[in-house]
């Protein structure tokens, strides 16, 4: 494949420090990845010292603290070249910039995001957002009118509009489980769900992570499923590039990622994972020719290639890093966030047990603030990007913490809270 490139287009890509499927096959031995990726190590420790080399990989202006994370994520800047290099690739010589693409896309983007997640790549399907794979995967189950399907209180619009899309055009029931927030413990949460469960339930959807941060027993709550013989579809835009996921041995059907949160993939990207076993319940919404080995269930015609293909960036920059340690280094920026928070008297936090809330999202009140309007106020006086969170019957605000972030940034935003 890459002999076809002409010597301009690959020694350019090369410079670029991208499309290493192109790279590979024309570069000297050792020179595979994006440059920025090359030059990073797996952290060892948690604190800031150890995660400033991995900082410096980001191109956000120098004073400003970004901790909306959870809205959408910053790519690196490999990855953001990445991206370039493609769209340079595809424009020089579009016949083979195109066939460079798709080749990269298959080859190495699917088989190491089947392997990051533990299932195969046949199984996988890119998306533009997890919005997209929500709502092919709810349109795509085999549901008859006066099914019913359970959803939570806490599902985000993306993946709650699908199932009402259904209820108002097929007649669908969809049935609101009330999950407060915090969470209740495991049992009593997988207990709320199962008491719903009537003889016409055929599914249940919920988050891995709600938008606030809560994490869900996806494994308990799937186990309960299958043992009553529903479907489980699960909103992982949240959950990808937190911590390390095995999707198979969380055992749900159907699972729709964000990439560009969490992963640090270039914004519009995402993916569905339908288990290869549900393939005769969760169908294609548009392939007239899919059958169960070629099961089609991604959005059809050309897509995004330089942005698609990139995602082999992130994903070496994800797993250079380990996705265990992003938890940990996540994790040590909340606590530290938390134990700040908890020194101010009209605070209260809201994210709940330790073992129930995502790695990086913080959700907390201040008394006599407005969630909403502390957002431009946070910009204003402390440069730093944060997120209301009115839902759940909270006035909260979300502070989502990722790698990149530091203990000075957090102590700037928990003075200007305390004085805002
Ligand atoms: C829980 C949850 N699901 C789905 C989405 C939608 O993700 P995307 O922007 O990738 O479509 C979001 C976005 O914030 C979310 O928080």
């Amino acid at each position: 494949m890459a002999e076809q490139l002409p010597r301009r287009t690959v020694l350019k890509l090369g410079a670029m420090g991208a499309l290493s499927l192109a790279i590979e096959a024309c570069r000297p031995e050792g020179v595979v990845e994006a440059a920025g990726v090359r030059t990073l190590r797996r952290p060892v420790d948690v604190d800031d010292a150890a995660w400033s080399a991995v900082r410096a990989q980001f191109m956000i202006d120098a004073g400003t603290a970004y901790m909306n994370n959870a809205s959408l994520g910053m790519p690196p800047k490999p990855v953001v070249d990445a991206v370039a290099a493609g769209y340079v690739a595809i424009s020089e010589e579009p016949v083979h910039g195109k066939h460079d693409l798709q080749s990269a896309i298959a080859e190495r983007v699917m088989p190491r995001l089947g392997a990051l997640f533990g299932v195969t790549a046949s199984e996988i399907s890119l998306t533009r957002n997890a919005t997209e794979a929500l709502h092919l995967q709810t349109l795509g189950a085999r549901l008859r009118p006066g099914d019913q399907v359970i959803i939570t209180t806490q599902e985000h619009p993306a993946g709650a509009r699908p199932w009402q899309l259904r209820a108002a055009r097929e007649g669908i029931r969809v049935v609101e489980v009330m999950i407060p927030s915090p969470l209740p413990p495991t049992p009593e949460l997988v207990a709320r769900m199962e008491s719903a469960v009537g003889r016409e339930t055929r599914a249940i959807a919920f988050c891995h992570v709600t938008r606030g941060g809560h994490l869900y027993p996806v494994a308990e709550l799937c186990a309960m499923a299958r043992r009553r013989g529903l479907l489980s579809f699960v909103d992982g835009a949240q959950a990808v590039g937190q911590f390390p996921i095995n999707l198979r041995e969380l055992g749900c059907d159907a699972y729709s990622a964000s990439l560009h949160k969490w992963m640090l993939g270039p914004v519009g990207t995402g993916f569905l994972y339908v288990s290869e076993s549900s393939r005769d319940r969760i169908v294609t919404t548009f392939d007239p020719e899919a059958t169960v080995d070629m099961p089609q269930h991604g959005p059809p015609g050309t897509a995004d290639f330089p942005v698609r293909a990139a995602i082999d960036t992130a994903l070496d920059f994800v797993t250079t890093l380990g996705l265990d340690r992003i938890e940990a280094r996540c994790r040590y920026l909340s606590d530290y966030l938390k134990r700040r928070l908890d020194e101010l008297d009209d605070v209260e936090l809201l994210s709940g047990r330790r073992e129930q809330s995502a790695p990086g999202q913080t959700i907390f009140e201040k008394a006599g603030l407005n969630a909403a309007s502390s957002v431009p106020l946070l910009e204003q006086i402390a440069a730093s990007h944060v997120d209301e969170h009115q839902r759940d019957g909270h006035n909260a605000i979300r502070v989502s913490t990722h790698v990149y972030n530091t203990l000075a940034e957090i102590d700037r935003l928990v003075d200007a809270l305390s004085r805002a």
